[in-house]
Parts: C-alpha cells; structure tokens; sequence
C-alpha cells in the first residue's frame, strides 16, 4: 500500500504501531469484520475471554459496570455501562457482529441477596437483547440448572433449580432460544486463574478448597459425596472463542472433569501437602451433578481445551504460597459478601439510578 504522503514506511516501526493498536483497541486486520462486544468482561471469565481474544488478534471491547473493581487497567477498548441501560446498549450494539454475554449476578448465595435484583440484572436484559439484537449471541449459563440427580446428565436431561441463581439462568434460557443465532453454554464450576487483571474468586469449589489447604495447612469438607462438573477458566474462554466461527447454535453444556467434592479434596491433599478431614456436618449445599459435554465435543467447540485440576489448584496453590491474595480473604472474592456489602453502603448496581 502506498502512503498518501508517499513517504517510505520503515516496516519495523510500522508493525509495532499496528501490534500497539491492536493491544490498545482489541483491532485486528485479520478478522474478517468481526468484532465481539464482551459484556461483563471485566469479570472472572471475562479475564481469560479477553485474553485470549488478544492472542487470536479477534477485535473486540469490553462492557461492564466494575461490581467487584474499582478500574479497569487492561489496556483494550472499555464501555463503562450498566445491561439495565439500553439507551447505552442500542448505541453500542449494531457496532458489533457478535456479543458474549457473561455479565450477570453470579451464584447461589449472591443470587439470594434480592430475588427482584437477580432477575432485573439476569433476565430482563437477555429479554431485552432478544428482541433488539440481530448479531451471534454466546451466553454463559450453568450447569446448576440441573440441580441434583445421580444420573449423566445431558442437555435433553430434566431440570431441576435448587437456587434463583439457577432459576434465573433458567428463565434467560428461555428467551435465548428463540433467538435464530445464539449459541448457550451451560458451565461445570470453573477454577484456575485467567488473567493478571482479573480478580480471583474465591467463592468457587476448587479455588476455594486449594486456598484453604495452603493457607490454614489443613483441609476440613462438608459432605463429600456430591458430584460436580469442572473447568478451568481458561478453558471456558477457549470453548466461547471458538464458538464465535461455530455455526452451533442453541444450548452446550461445557465442562472437562465431573469429580465428588471428597475426591477432589483428596487431590488438593495430595498436591499441596496438607491434611485433609471430612466432617459429618451436612452440606448446605445440595447440588449433586455428572455431566457430559459431548454435544460441544462433537460439534467441535472444544478444541483446545487443555488445563485440568492439577494446573488449576497449582495456579491458586502458588498465589495463597506467596501471600499474593490477601490470607483476610478480602470479601471482594467472594461474590456474596461483596454484594451484601454494596446492598449496605447502597453503592454500584444498588443505587437507584442506573
Ligand atoms: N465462574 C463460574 O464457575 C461459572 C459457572 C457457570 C456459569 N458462569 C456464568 O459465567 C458468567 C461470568 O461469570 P464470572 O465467574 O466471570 O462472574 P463475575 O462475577 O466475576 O463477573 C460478572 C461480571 O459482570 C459484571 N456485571 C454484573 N452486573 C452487571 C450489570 N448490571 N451491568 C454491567 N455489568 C455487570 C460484573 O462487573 C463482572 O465484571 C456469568 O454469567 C455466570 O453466571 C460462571
């Protein structure tokens, strides 16, 4: 290409300056006029989304309201806006051929907080994005939608929400299939660290359990026996990019290893040395689930998936070693407390104005 002021292009100088855009506004040449609104990327997943939407040199910026940050330092394109805002989302939309939608408010006891809340941010904008949205759609769901059975659960398997959080999920599902290019992931509980932005959550099985036993030398369950299905976060992030090209459409489940709460334990045990102990205490917790994602297998969208539990514990294994998370346990990492105390001080999603 010839410059229009025709001066000569030094093509070392001029392949840094496209690299720095491409890290500054997520822009690509090679994407094929794609470009990806991440809402709600600021969070968990949306770490490892965005970094790896980096790697892949897919354009693409982030919306999201920072409930759990107070600045978000990764230097990509950023919205700062709320889902309940659809002035602001009919503006931001159309700019974008697809959309990954994770934000929401995440897990049972955070969900409990205030049902009307849960369901104004969980459902009402999927409602909205439905009928106003004409892009690819990938939306993260749960697997706790199915609740308890000891049986292999596939997508055909009955549900069975034992929470709002799992019912509100349900409910946007609801919605989301009418839509004729949507694609819904229905995710085991994820562990492991995304990116070095992201917060940790704390709040999860394995990061929790990996925490502990590094932190406090000894590990003490609930239960045991309960099923889950896992996946590390990085994983997620590979199964939502490589559905954006993915002509599969409609609900996935999305999960690497389904272990009991007792055997994964056993595996932290072992690996970070510490002692572990079951106690006889019933388990508030009541989900129980296997379950198979070989839908998504098959129509390919999990290639590349590659971290199993051993890499996810030595990822929060070596942060909890180094102190390099608060051993308070900063109630930011855990989505409840953090929320509850944002309901107190009536800061962020809980003030009346959007
Ligand atoms: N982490 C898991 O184990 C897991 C498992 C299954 C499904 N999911 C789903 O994946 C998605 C992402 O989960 P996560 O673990 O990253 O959670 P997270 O809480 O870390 O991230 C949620 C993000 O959404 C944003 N957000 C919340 N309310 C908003 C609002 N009103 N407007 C704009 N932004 C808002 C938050 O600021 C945050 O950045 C969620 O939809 C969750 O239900 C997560």
């Amino acid at each position: 290409m010839i410059p229009r002021n025709n001066k000569k292009i030094n093509p070392v100088r001029s392949s840094r300056a496209a690299v720095l855009r491409t890290r500054v506004s997520g822009v690509s040449e090679t994407s094929n006029g794609i470009k990806v609104l991440v809402v709600g990327g600021a969070g968990y997943i949306g770490g490892a989304v965005t970094e790896l939407l980096i790697a892949k040199k897919i354009p693409f910026s982030v919306y999201d309201a920072l409930v759990y940050e107070h600045q978000y330092l990764k230097p990509v394109d950023f919205i700062y806006g709320d889902i309940r805002d659809y002035k602001k989302l009919k503006q931001v939309l159309p700019k974008y051929t697809h959309v990954i939608w994770l934000a929401a408010l995440v897990g049972d006891p955070g969900c409990q907080i205030d049902e009307w809340m849960t369901r104004a941010v969980n459902v009402e904008p999927i409602k909205w994005l439905v009928k106003n949205y004409k892009g690819r759609i990938l939306f993260a769901s749960t697997c706790s939608v199915y609740g308890k059975s000891d049986k292999m659960l596939d997508e055909s398997s009955p549900l069975n929400p034992l929470s709002f959080y799992a019912k509100s999920k349900i409910e946007a599902e609801s919605y989301l299939v009418k839509h004729p290019n949507t694609l819904i992931y229905r995710i085991g509980t994820a562990f492991g660290l995304s990116d070095k932005h992201s917060r940790v959550r704390l709040d999860l099985a394995v990061n929790m359990l990996s925490f502990k036993a590094v932190n406090e030398g000894k590990l003490t369950y609930f239960g045991g026996t309960q099923w889950r299905p896992f996946i590390h976060v990085k994983d997620i992030a590979m199964a939502f990019v490589n559905g954006i090209n993915n002509k599969a459409k409609g609900i996935h489940n999305l999960n690497r290893e389904n272990i009991s709460i007792g055997d994964l334990a056993k595996k932290i045990g072992k690996l970070t040395k510490c002692k572990i102990q079951a106690t006889e205490h019933p388990f508030q917790d009541e989900r129980n689930y296997h379950v198979s994602a070989d839908k998504a297998r098959k129509a390919g969208l999990l290639k590349g998936l590659k971290y199993n539990l051993e890499h996810g514990i030595q990822d929060i294994s070596s942060l909890a070693s180094f102190s390099r998370v608060s051993p308070e346990e900063s109630t930011v990492h855990f989505n409840d407390k953090h929320l509850a105390g944002l309901m107190k001080d009536n800061k962020k999603i809980w003030k009346k104005r959007i």
